[in-house]
C-alpha cells in the first residue's frame, strides 16, 4: 500500500506543498519516496529511499504549479531509488505515481520495449508513463490516452499522471483508494485526505472504475471504461485537523490508544432506528457471515460470541482471505457482515463481491467516511473512531466491538440495555486510562521487554482478545506472542512454557472465570510468570493490571491494558510503533 498525493492549480510552490502533505500519508507505506513537479516543458524528480517524514529543507527553487509525490511500500522491485515513483514516460513529458499492482505489467513491458521503450526500474508501475505515452500518439488528448492504457492494465491500482504539454492531472481507480480536495486555488487528488485537510475539507469521492481530469480551473469526472462523465457532489467532511495529528503524544499509537476516552461513546452513538433496521436484517437472514482481516476479524470473532450469549443467534465467522471456501452458502437471503478500520481491504472486497453476486446483502461497519466497503456495501455503520494512523489497529477495535455488541443487545430486543451498558464501559475506559495506570503498564513493560516469548489466554469473547493480544505484540515489539484459548493449553500450547515464561490472562467476573484461573495455576505449576487482566486479584497473578467489570463488554476493557503495553514494549525496544517493519494500515493488496 502506498501514499499518493497531487496537486493542480494556482499556487506556485506545489512542489513543496505536495511533500508536506505526503507526510500525513506515511503511513501507508515508508520505504522510499518521490516528487515531480512540472517545470517548462519537463518535471523537475527528487526521489530517494527511507522515510519521507525525515525529509526537511527540500528545496524547490522554480515556480510549480502542477505536482505528484509519492511514498512507497514495495510490492515489485526492492526498495532503491530507482524504483522510488514518480516514473517518467521516455519523453519526460510524463509522470505517474501508484497505489496497487499492476499485474500484467511483463507483458506490456516487453511489448513496448519491442517498440524502443526503455526502462530504467524492476517495478510494475514504470509500464504506465511508457505505455500512456505510446496511446498519445494515437489518442484525441491525455485524458482519452490514460484511459486506453488504463483499461490494458489487469490488478487493483491508483494512479495519478500528469502531463507538462496539457498542464493536467488525471486520475483513475479500479481499487485502491483515491479522494479529491476541493481548493479555492486548485484541486488536490489524494489516497486519504490527511494529505489536504489544511487546506480544504470540501471533498469529491472518486468510485472504483472511474477516472478524473483536471487542469486545476475546472474537474471532469468519468467513467474509465466508457468515457461517459459523472458528475460528483462537493462534501464536506467533520475531521478536524487536530484529530488527524498526534498532539503532544510521541506517537499516533500511544494518542489513538488514549482515544478511546471518548472513542468508544462516539461508537456507541449510533442512530436507533438504523440499529434496529440491521437488528431485523440479521434476524430475517438465512445465514450471517461476519467477516474481517487481523485486527478487524477479531473483532468479528468476538462478536460470533456476543450474537451467541447475548442474542442466542447462530453466526459465522471467517477471515476474509479464507471465505472463497464458504462461498457455496451464499444465497440471496444471506447477510454478511464486514468490519474494516480502512474500508480498503482487498480480501474484505473480494469476500463483499462475491457475496453481492450471489445476491446476498452486505452490512459494513467501518471507520474511514467514504471507503470503498462502505460505498459498496447495501448499509454502512461507522464507528467513528476518528482518523486511526498508526499501524496498529486500537481505537478501531474497540469501536467496531462496541457496535457489533450493540447490534447484539438490539437483535436481543435489549437495545436501550446494551446503549447503557456500553456508555458505563466508555466511561470506566476514561477513568482506567489515567497517567498512573498507564505508568504502571510502562514499568510491566520494563520487566518483560527482553522475552522473546509471550503467550495470551482467554475464554469466551476473551479468546478472541488473546489473539489480538498476540498481533498487538507481534507488530509493534516483534516479540513472538501468541493467543489462545485458556481450554486448548492442556492439548499442546502448554508444552512451550518454561521457568519465567511472560503469560498474560485475560479475565472477566463470570461464569468461565474460574476456568481461566485454573488454566493459570497450570501454566504457573509450570513455571511461567502469570500476569492477570482481570476486574478482581487472583493470588496466582505474579502481576495484576485491574481493569473494570464490565460483564458482556469486559472484551472492550480488557484488551486496552494489552494495547498499553504493546506500545511501551515497542518502545523500550528501540522500535518505532506507528510504522512497524513489514507491514502498512492497510492491505489494498491480495
Ligand atoms: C491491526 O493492528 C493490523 N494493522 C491489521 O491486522 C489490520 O487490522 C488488518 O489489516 C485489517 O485492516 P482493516 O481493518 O483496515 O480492514
Amino acid at each position: 500500500m502506498c501514499g499518493i498525493f497531487g496537486y493542480v492549480g494556482t499556487r506556485k510552490d506545489a512542489g513543496a506543498l505536495v511533500v508536506e502533505g505526503l507526510k500525513n500519508l506515511e503511513y501507508r507505506g515508508y520505504d522510499s519516496w518521490g516528487v515531480a513537479c512540472s517545470i517548462g516543458d519537463g518535471f523537475l524528480v527528487k526521489k530517494d529511499i527511507g522515510k519521507i517524514s525525515e525529509v526537511n529543507g527540500l528545496q524547490f527553487y522554480e515556480e510549480c504549479s502542477l505536482a505528484v509525490a509519492h511514498t512507497r511500500w514495495a510490492t515489485h522491485g526492492g526498495v532503491t531509488k530507482e524504483n522510488a515513483h514518480p516514473h517518467l514516460s521516455c519523453d519526460k513529458t510524463i509522470a505517474v505515481i501508484h497505489n496497487g499492482i499492476i499485474e500484467n505489467f511483463g507483458e506490456i513491458r516487453d511489448e513496448l520495449k519491442k517498440k524502443g521503450h526503455t526502462f530504467v526500474s524492476e517495478t510494475d508501475t514504470e509500464v504506465i508513463p511508457h505505455l500512456i505515452e505510446e496511446e498519445l500518439k494515437t489518442a484525441e488528448d491525455f485524458a482519452a490516452a490514460v484511459r486506453k492504457a488504463c483499461l490494458r492494465f489487469e490488478g487493483r491500482f491508483a494512479i495519478l499522471a500528469l502531463h507538462t504539454a496539457s498542464h493536467s492531472l488525471v486520475a483513475a481507480r479500479t481499487g485502491s483508494p483515491l479522494i479529491v480536495g476541493v481548493g479555492k486555488d486548485g484541486y488536490y487528488v489524494a489516497s486519504d485526505f490527511p494529505a489536504f485537510l489544511k487546506h480544504t475539507k470540501t471533498v469529491q469521492y472518486i468510485d472504483n472504475g472511474e477516472m478524473l481530469v483536471t487542469d486545476g480551473n475546472s474537474i471532469i469526472f468519468s467513467d474509465l471504461a466508457t468515457g461517459v462523465e459523472k458528475p460528483k457532489r462537493e462534501i464536506e467532511i467533520n475531521w478536524s485537523i487536530e484529530q488527524a495529528e498526534k498532539g503532544d503524544f510521541e506517537h499516533f499509537m500511544l494518542k489513538e490508544i488514549m482515544d478511546q476516552k471518548e472513542s468508544v461513546a462516539r461508537a456507541v452513538n449510533q442512530d436507533e432506528e438504523q440499529i434496529m433496521t440491521l437488528a431485523k436484517a440479521i434476524h430475517d437472514a438465512k445465514g450471517t457471515f461476519l467477516v474481517g482481516c487481523g485486527t478487524a476479524a477479531k473483532a468479528c470473532m468476538a462478536a460470533e460470541y456476543f450474537f451467541s450469549v447475548i442474542a442466542e443467534k447462530h453466526v459465522n465467522f471467517a477471515p476474509a482471505s479464507e471465505f472463497k471456501l464458504y462461498h457455496h452458502f451464499l444465497k440471496p437471503e444471506s447477510l454478511l457482515i464486514v468490519v474494516s478500520q480502512s474500508g480498503e481491504t482487498a480480501d474484505v472486497l473480494d469476500a463483499m463481491r462475491v457475496a453481492k453476486l450471489k445476491g446476498a446483502k452486505v452490512l459494513a461497519i467501518v471507520n474511514v467516511e467514504g471507503s470503498t466497503i462502505a460505498r459498496e456495501a447495501d448499509y454502512t455503520l461507522r464507528i467513528n473512531a476518528g482518523p486511526e494512523r498508526a499501524v496498529a489497529s486500537t481505537k478501531a477495535l474497540t469501536g467496531q466491538l462496541a457496535v457489533l455488541l450493540l447490534i447484539a443487545y438490539a437483535l436481543a430486543g435489549k437495545l436501550r440495555q446494551g446503549k447503557t451498558l456500553l456508555l458505563e464501559t466508555s466511561s470506566q475506559i476514561a477513568e482506567m486510562l489515567n497517567p498512573r495506570y498507564v505508568t504502571r503498564l510502562k514499568e510491566l513493560a520494563e520487566k518483560i521487554k527482553n522475552d522473546e516469548n509471550l503467550y495470551i489466554i482467554g475464554k469466551s469473547w476473551n479468546y478472541p482478545m488473546a489473539m489480538e493480544s498476540a498481533i498487538k505484540i507481534q507488530e509493534v515489539s516483534y516479540i513472538h506472542a501468541e493467543g489462545f484459548a485458556g481450554g486448548e493449553l492442556k492439548h499442546g500450547p502448554i508444552a512451550l512454557i518454561e521457568q519465567d515464561t511472560p503469560c498474560i490472562a485475560l479475565v472477566g467476573n463470570d461464569e468461565v472465570t474460574t476456568d481461566v484461573i485454573t488454566n493459570s495455576i497450570e501454566l504457573k505449576a509450570r513455571g511461567a510468570f502469570m500476569i492477570g487482566v482481570a476486574p478482581k486479584k487472583h493470588e496466582v497473578f505474579a502481576e495484576w493490571i485491574k481493569v473494570p467489570d464490565a460483564g458482556p463488554a469486559q472484551a472492550i476493557v480488557n484488551i486496552i491494558p494489552i494495547q498499553v503495553l504493546a506500545y511501551f514494549l515497542a518502545v523500550k525496544r528501540g522500535k518505532n510503533p506507528d510504522m512497524p517493519r513489514n507491514l502498512a494500515k492497510s492491505v489494498t493488496v491480495k
